[in-house]
């Protein structure tokens, strides 16, 4: 059997995404037919866990920045925030795990992966939360254990304040 080294790093050209498949089939297209677009254009920073046959992809994520209503936030939370109508965040658009490697912890290594980055970034750019859009209720409930909290109005998309998430690293 094949010794699965893991590693997280940019998605190149070398990368092969023909055999990727996550059960989703909106998640492999966008690895495969949009996410090196969106790189070239400045919409997305896409990451690949690798590890196993050279060059496959066993799990990715995007990273892109964003904003959000702050009358979206539960009320207790937005009343304690500077006036703005619009928050800055960082969204992870996408987060999908190849087949062959689901139920094995590779969706939270990515996430956290994820949000270590943007952790990192925000001392340069500042962040209020990470946003993530669930593309179903399994997602909602993936993202939750993470301590990510449903916006009252829109339950698949979710947000995680930046000053919540160092916990997270100690996991
Ligand atoms: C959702 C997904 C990313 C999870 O990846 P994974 O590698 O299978 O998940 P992990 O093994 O890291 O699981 C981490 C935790 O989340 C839980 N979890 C994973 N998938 C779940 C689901 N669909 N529903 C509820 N909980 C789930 C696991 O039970 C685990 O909890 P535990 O730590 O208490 O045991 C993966 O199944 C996937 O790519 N699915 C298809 C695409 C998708 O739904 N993407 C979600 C973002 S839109």
């Amino acid at each position: 059997m094949q010794t699965f080294v893991p590693g997280i790093e940019p998605l190149g050209s070398h990368h092969v995404r023909a055999a990727f498949s996550c059960g989703n089939d909106t998640l492999d297209r966008y690895l495969k037919e949009q996410a090196s677009q969106e790189e070239r254009r400045n919409f997305a920073r896409v990451f690949v866990l690798v590890g196993g046959k050279p060059q496959a992809i066993a799990g990715y994520y995007s990273i892109s920045s964003t904003g959000f209503a702050r009358e979206d936030l539960p009320g207790e939370i937005a009343k304690k925030l500077p006036r703005y109508d619009v928050a800055p965040a960082a969204l992870i658009g996408r987060l999908a795990v190849d087949t062959g490697y689901q139920g094995q912890g590779w969706g939270g290594y990515l996430l956290i992966d994820a949000i270590k980055r943007i952790v990192n970034a925000g001392g340069n750019v500042a962040a209020y939360a990470v946003v993530v859009d669930a593309i179903d209720d399994g997602a909602v409930s993936f993202y939750r254990k993470y301590g990510f909290i449903s916006f009252p109005s829109m339950p698949s998309r979710l947000f995680l304040p930046v000053a919540s998430a160092r916990p997270l690293f100690a996991k």
